[in-house]
């Protein structure tokens, strides 16, 4: 397997998406629709401008998933990483830096305004990783610690 190899995903690639982002809630205890409900979304989210996923390794054992919207306050679209997975007997080989990297060198080409993470405070290790790649979790001049509030509507 070749770290550094990343591909951005068609919408024929939606059931290895699927598969990983299962994977990664079934890691973390988190429900899931399971794969043929997240493959039949991804078959159509990946047709759009609006959904990006990336797949590490070959075979995939990584996955990045983004939305793009847009923000008033910039003049182009900022990307959202939903998720960031890699399998856990790979990790620490480079595959999500790589991930990361090409998702930054995308973003640039595609004059994206920002990239935004949601990461929970004690998964210190994925807050590590994302400083080491250049993002931060306090607001660079105040050093104010930015707080992801949500509510759940059934
Ligand atoms: C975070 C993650 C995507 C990084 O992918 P990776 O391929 O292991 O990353 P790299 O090999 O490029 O870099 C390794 C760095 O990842 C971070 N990391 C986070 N969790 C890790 C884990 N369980 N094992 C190894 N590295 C991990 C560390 O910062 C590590 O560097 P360091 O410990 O030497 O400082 C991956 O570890 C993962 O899928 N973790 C579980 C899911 C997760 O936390 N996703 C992010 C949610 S916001």
């Amino acid at each position: 397997m070749t770290p550094s190899s990343v591909q951005r995903a068609t919408p024929a690639e939606a059931a290895t998406v699927a598969k990983l982002l299962h994977d990664f809630n079934t890691e973390c205890d988190t429900e899931s629709p399971g794969i043929p409900v997240l493959t039949e979304r991804l078959t159509a989210m990946l047709a759009t401008d609006r959904t990006l996923a990336y797949l590490g390794g070959d075979p995939a054992r990584g996955v990045a998933l983004l939305t793009s919207r847009p923000n008033v306050w910039y003049a182009t679209p900022v990307w959202l990483l939903d998720d960031l997975y890699v399998e856990p007997e790979v990790r620490g080989e480079g595959i999500g830096g790589a991930l990361i990297e090409r998702i930054l060198a995308d973003a640039s080409a595609a004059r994206v305004a920002a990239v935004e993470i949601l990461v929970d405070a004690p998964d210190v290790d994925a807050q590590r990783f994302y400083e080491r790649h250049g993002f931060h979790g306090v607001e660079p001049v105040t050093g104010e610690r930015a707080y992801y509030y949500a509510l759940e509507l059934s």
